[in-house]
Order: structure tokens, then sequence, then C-alpha cells
């Protein structure tokens, strides 16, 4: 039986190092998909309002014959939803879809700094209320730049607990990656193999061959010895466990080092660039 580690927050909760991702699972194929993945082992779930597949997630939660307190699920708040009364009641529907009376983490889904007059500081007041009410044990923001994490940390009382961002050996992301854990806030790498991007790299190949696992298997190895939160998405039953075992093998420094040399920066970007996102009018 793997043991998956725990990464320690700093509201005093901790949160499963490696989960599963749902973006872009389709709302039908959801529940068996994470359904497979509690089977595997796996038992912390990374969904948001705008996957449109909360449901599937909350139906496998309640199939599974899990303990509520055995799994941890986030989910994030949608970007049409920042204003603070369109967050309460996007939060309210989020805990209706799930089917669940609290979440263990709530995220600002993207900052958004062009839209609501770059007011993601009342949207994350809001998210602190949910914390006190104990809706949402956790909170925390993703996509969030140095300056944008600065500010809440200024004007708010709550540090975020995380900050999702996209972080892949293609994409580094140092310079916020570094800031969070200066400041306490963990960080949870979206598309940590860059949605399949980086697998045929040579570099990822030749470790791949030497420790003899597979290209995904060095990558998100390569997050965990990082201390990166990774939830890696598939709906291919091989994949979901083939990416779970990543715990009874260790990369050395080299493969460490190799895999740290691929950063294309921007270029290396699977998504848009949080500065300039700006997906609804607001
Ligand atoms: N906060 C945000 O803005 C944000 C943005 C994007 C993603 N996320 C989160 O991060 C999670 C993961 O990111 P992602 O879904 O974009 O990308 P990802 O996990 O890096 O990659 C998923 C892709 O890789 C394939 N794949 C998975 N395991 C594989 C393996 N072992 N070998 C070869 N190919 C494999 C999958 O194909 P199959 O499914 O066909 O197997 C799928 O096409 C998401 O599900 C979501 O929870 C958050």
């Amino acid at each position: 039986m793997t043991t998956i580690p725990n990464i320690q927050l700093n509201d005093g909760n901790t949160i499963p190092q490696l989960g599963f991702g749902v973006f872009q699972i389709d709302p039908g194929e959801t529940a068996e998909a994470v359904t497979r993945a509690f089977e595997v082992g796996y038992r912390h779930i990374d969904t948001a309002e705008g996957y449109g597949n909360e449901a599937g997630v909350g139906e496998a939660v309640r199939s599974s014959g899990l303990a509520r307190d055995e799994v941890f699920i986030t989910s994030k708040l949608d970007n049409d939803s920042h204003r603070p009364d369109d967050a309460r009641a996007a939060f309210d529907r989020t805990l209706s879809e799930l089917g669940l009376d609290y979440v263990d983490l709530f995220l600002i889904h993207w900052p958004l700094p062009t839209l609501y007059d770059g007011d993601y500081v009342s949207t994350w007041r809001v998210l602190e209320e949910f914390k006190q009410d104990g809706r949402a044990r956790s909170i925390g923001v993703s996509n969030f730049q140095v300056d944008h994490l600065d500010r809440l940390i200024a004007e708010c009382d709550a540090v975020p607990a995380v900050n999702q961002i996209e972080l892949h050996p293609y994409l580094l992301n140092e310079e916020v990656r570094a800031h969070g854990e200066a400041k306490g806030i963990a960080t949870e790498a979206w598309s940590p193999i860059a949605k399949g991007e980086v697998l045929d790299d040579p570099v990822v190949t030749e470790i791949a061959d030497r420790v003899g696992r597979s290209p995904a298997q060095v990558v998100l190895r390569w997050h965990i010895q990082r201390n990166s939160i990774v939830f890696p998405k598939s709906t291919t039953p091989e994949r979901i466990e083939e990416n779970f075992r990543i715990f009874d093998f260790e990369l050395d420094d080299d493969a460490m080092q190799a895999l740290g040399t691929l950063d294309r920066g921007d270029d290396g970007r699977t998504g848009p660039h949080p500065d300039t996102f700006a997906p609804v009018s607001a």
C-alpha cells in the first residue's frame, strides 16, 4: 500500500502531495475516472466550477465508500464570479454540485488583474469568510503572480495556503515559486507534464531509460522531490495507475539538475499568461 506524503500548509492543515486533476474530463465521464483514481489509491481531487464536472467528483466521493475525511477535495471560483455577492453564490453552487458541506481547499482560479477594476482583494476577503464559517477548510489562489500575492499579504488577514501555477520542466516559473516558498505559500504545479509535451524531450527520455521508469513518472517524481503538489490528469486507466507509482524510486542530483535546465520561460507556457488572461467581460 503506497502512502502519499502530506504537505504542511500555513494554516495547520495538510494536503496529499499527489492528487488527480479533472480539467477537460467530460462531465459524463468524470465519476468513472475519479472512481478509478480512488481505486488506485489517489485521495486528492482537483476540480473547478469552470470544468463543469464537480457533480461527477461528488458522485465518485459518495459511491467510493471512503469517509469524507479520507479524501481531499479542491475546487475553484469561476472567472465570472469575482464580485463578492457573485463569489458567495458561486461557492454555494460548488458545494451543491459536489454534494458536500465543505471543501478541503477553495481557490480563486485566476487573478484577472485587468478585470473587475483589478480588485481580487475583495474577492479574497470573501474566501476568508468561507474559511471562517468552516465551509472551506483551507483557502488559496491560482495563477497569482508575485505582485498579486504581495497585495493580498499586505491588505488581508489570511495568507493564501497555496498558489496553483503552471509549472513543469518547460516552465519553471521560478520567481513565483520561490516567492511562495519565502512567504509560506505551498506551490501546486498545474499541467505537471505540460499536457504531455515534455514526455518526448530527449533529456526526459534518457533519464527514463536510465532509471527504468516512464517519462511521465520521471517528471512527476521531479516535482515530488522539489516539494510541489501535483495532480496529473488522465482518463486512461493504465496512465492513472502509472502516474501514481512514483514513490518507490528516487532521482539522483544529476537527473534533478538536468530536468531543471529545460526551462523555456514564457515560451514554455501551455496556458495563458496570468497578467493578461481576461476570459470574461466584467
Ligand atoms: N489552475 C489552473 O488554471 C489550471 C489549469 C490547467 C490545469 N489545472 C489542473 O491541473 C491538472 C493537470 O493539468 P492538465 O490536465 O492540464 O495537464 P497534465 O496533467 O500535465 O497532462 C494531461 C495530459 O497528459 C496525458 N497523460 C497523462 N498521463 C500520461 C502518461 N502517464 N503518459 C502519457 N500521457 C499522459 C493525458 O492524456 P489521457 O487523459 O488521454 O491519458 C492528457 O492529455 C488539471 O486536470 C487541473 O486539475 C489547473
